[in-house]
């Protein structure tokens, strides 16, 4: 990238297509939107030499502008909101979509001095242009704060502002959609295995955010990368979702099942299986092989197919350590709840046996992560006589 510090104004016609080129290649392969937001701001900042550039985006579901990402002393990653039908000049902005340019902002009644005054950060002339959407409709606000020479804005930063608002409202129109679908996804998956969990838990929110938190954590004691983890974070609410299948009778029951109901529990594997079959999404995907192979042991000994040891996909290994554990952690209408040491000596004990040592060897490196989880868990809850870790571990 060519030297940048010399401001807008400085730079010859061929540096400026070359910084533009690099700025739309840098931005359209961003998805994630947090993270495009800093990348423009930071871009922005650079090109046009300021000392800070911050983006608002609409929330029309709360009628304001918010701002996440800002740079800037004292300002990254603050969450500024405005509302949208103030008389601000970034309201101002955002709802009529025309620049506003203040050589000094102080002496403006439209500039408001409050994020100044959280920030400790003294605008002197600041710009603020609207970033349109292909429709003409306004996403946002692109506002850039003190060049680093003193100087107002002159005509060409609005120019050049302007292209980059241009440029950077195509990538964040698609970033929002992406995180849109991102979020409806994972709140699907997530309210999916709540229906499977409600039917015979308690605390059902709490179990499977547990076994999220604990899957992630060992994914990533194992070497796996953040992106595998999360994924095996997203799926794992889902391993018991061939619950929905089962019969209230079974599911329901208080105490312990006879042999012939415990076949029939030992089922929502093979259901889960068929529910999440064929699924195209990664996150589906191995939801699928957690659903299925969640009861399956290291030794063989599990079901519904007796695989051992590497025939077990990782992720099952995985979140079956996460899910016994903390089965035995709370307390259940058929058993108290285990102190999360003796949770954890279980774990260890069954190296080798239900579990892969290799997991139960991460496990006892994030322990003391895990043990924080609990610590609002109470044991002197009352015990059901027919405690058995073969139901709660369903
Ligand atoms: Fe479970
Ligand atoms: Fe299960």
């Amino acid at each position: 990238m060519a030297d940048l510090t010399h401001g807008s104004d400085r730079l010859t016609a061929e540096e400026k297509l070359r910084l533009l080129v690099d700025f739309g290649t840098r931005i359209s392969s961003e998805l994630h939107l947090d993270k495009l937001l800093d990348i423009i701001a930071q871009q922005i900042t650079q090109m046009l030499d300021v000392g800070r550039c911050t983006i608002y985006l609409k929330d029309e579901a709360k009628n304001e502008l918010w701002s996440k990402i800002a740079q800037g002393k004292g300002l990254e990653h603050t969450e500024i909101r405005i509302p949208l039908n103030s008389d601000g000049f970034i309201a101002l902005v955002a709802r009529y979509g025309q620049t506003i340019n203040l050589p000094n902002a102080y002496d403006d009644p439209r500039f408001s001095v409050d994020v100044d005054m959280v920030t400790a950060f003294r605008t002197h002339a600041t710009i603020a242009v609207p970033l349109k959407n292909n429709s003409d409709e306004v996403l946002g606000v692109v506002q850039a704060s003190n060049k680093s020479n003193g100087t107002p804005f002159d005509k060409n930063d609005e120019g050049l502002l302007r292209l980059l608002a241009t440029l950077a409202s195509g990538s964040i129109e698609i970033a929002q959609l992406y995180q849109e679908i991102r979020v409806a996804q994972l709140e699907t998956i997530y309210r999916l295995a709540v229906t499977a969990e409600y039917r015979d838990q308690q605390d059902t929110r709490q179990h499977l955010k547990n076994i999220s938190i604990i899957a992630y954590l060992l994914a990533l004691a194992l070497g796996m990368s953040k992106t595998e983890a999360e994924l095996i974070k997203n799926a794992s609410p889902l391993h018991d979702i061939g619950k929905v299948a089962l019969a209230d009778n079974i599911l329901l029951k208080p105490g312990k099942l006879t042999p012939e109901e415990f076949e029939i529990m030992k089922s929502h594997t093979i259901y889960g299986g068929k529910i999440l079959e064929g699924a195209h999404s990664k996150v589906l995907q191995m939801a699928h092989k957690m659903s299925l192979y969640h009861h399956e042991k290291w030794n063989g000994s599990g079901y519904p197919k007796g695989l051992k040891e590497e025939e077990i996909p990782l992720e099952a290994r995985i979140v079956t350590v996460a899910d016994v554990f903390d089965a035995l952690c709370v307390f259940r209408v058929y058993k108290k709840a285990w102190k999360t040491e003796e949770a954890l000596n279980y774990i260890i004990e069954e190296s080798g046996k239900s579990f892969d040592p290799r997991v139960v060897a991460a496990f006892k490196k994030i322990y003391p992560s895990v043990k924080r989880l609990y610590a609002h868990v109470s044991v002197n809850q009352p015990a059901h006589k027919d405690a058995s870790v073969e139901k709660e571990v369903s």
